[in-house]
């Protein structure tokens, strides 16, 4: 059950192909990004977003930038490599999936023999493994997370982990999918997520697509639908999970995560192990993404006010009750959990 391409490759396989997400839910367009400019720009943009989505393009992204130097001699063209992938890396830096997958492509060119048209082949290679697994990942959050979704659950979710954020069915949206595949009714509540509405133009407009019921709530709402019992679990995604069990995700997380202990809901984070930084201990050195003002500020302010922007909070690991991975549900200790199975992983 995928209908939703958030990211592929064109179809001449010289440019990344991606939705444009900034046009829905009005519009569905897809972009063809050929330039490293062009790919800094719909990152920065949330053209394409979400954190695995955002890896995913990245990592083509970088091979498609590097195309155009493939009669560079070895080293210039390493030198070229390592200069564009921290350019990359350095337009969105919470979610660890951006720097995490452009340095693997940087590496599986070091590591392979020859000069500049050996190494793009390889790392062309590498990008299409990234995207591949990708896919694969979120299947196996969706097999995972599908034993925490009883028929008739009522979920709430905030922002948008789902198709779009993804190079697959998702993350947090993975065991709604699969759930609504073996026949079991699950109602979503999607915040719409302020600044930007991810939740109210994305996940209700995929879910939509894929026939599974959806209400937007304003993002105030959750604490009066918790206490009344109307939710049954929140699961969300992760832009970087720290080795302790700390998880930043969409500003908003955090205040649900409080919400969510208070009246006893289960609070679930759902993400691929790239989403995993065991360089970061905890949440206090995830570095946070700070935004325009403007786009808190709409037209709905007076011209002399200003405005915070804070794009990403912290939730702390005692908050969470389980991670979704692909390599199964993270109970507590999660810090033992993490370093269990993401020890011996890429990092
Ligand atoms: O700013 P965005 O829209 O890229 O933020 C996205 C999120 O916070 C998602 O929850 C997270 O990246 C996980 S996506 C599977």
């Amino acid at each position: 059950m995928s209908a939703v391409e958030a990211v592929r490759w064109s179809a001449d396989g010289g440019a990344v192909d991606i939705i444009d997400q900034r046009l829905l839910p009005g519009k569905l367009e897809r972009r063809d990004l050929r330039t490293v400019g062009d790919l800094c720009d719909a990152i920065a943009t949330l053209a394409v977003r979400g954190a695995p989505a955002i890896g995913v393009a990245g990592a083509m992204g970088l091979v498609v930038a590097l195309a155009p130097f493939a009669t560079d001699r070895r080293e210039p063209f390493l030198q070229r490599a390592r200069e564009l992938a921290d350019r990359i890396a350095s337009v969105r830096p919470t979610a660890v999936n951006l720097s995490w997958a452009v340095r693997r492509v940087v590496s599986t060119g070091m590591e392979t023999a020859g000069d500049g048209a050996a190494i793009l082949a390889a790392m062309r290679d590498e990008a299409t493994r990234i995207l591949d697994e990708d896919r694969a990942m979120c299947r196996r959050i969706g097999e995972h997370g599908l034993s925490l979704l009883a028929d008739g659950a009522r979920v709430l979710t905030h922002c948008n982990a789902g198709a779009l954020a993804t190079a697959g069915i998702g993350t947090a949206l993975a065991p709604v999918y699969v759930a609504a595949e073996r026949g079991r009714r699950v109602a979503v509540f999607a915040d719409e997520t302020r600044p930007l509405l991810q939740g109210s133009r994305l996940t209700a407009w995929e879910l939509d697509q894929m026939g599974i019921d959806v209400t937007v709530l304003a993002d105030s709402m959750a604490a009066s639908l918790m206490r009344d019992g109307r939710i049954d679990l929140v699961i969300v995604g992760a832009d970087r999970i720290a080795a302790n069990g700390d998880v930043a995700n969409k500003v908003g997380t955090y205040p649900l995560a409080v919400l969510a202990a208070r009246h006893e809901v289960p609070f679930l984070v759902a993400a691929p192990l790239s989403t995993v930084d065991l360089r970061t201990p905890d949440g206090t050195s995830i570095p946070i993404e700070e935004r325009r003002p403007e786009e808190v500020l709409g037209n709905a302010a007076p011209p002399g006010a200003d405005a915070l922007n804070i794009a990403f909070d912290v939730t702390p690991a005692e908050l969470v009750t389980a991670v979704v991975t692909e390599a199964g549900v993270l109970g507590h200790p999660l810090d033992e959990a993490i370093a269990r199975v993401a020890g011996g992983r890429f990092a």
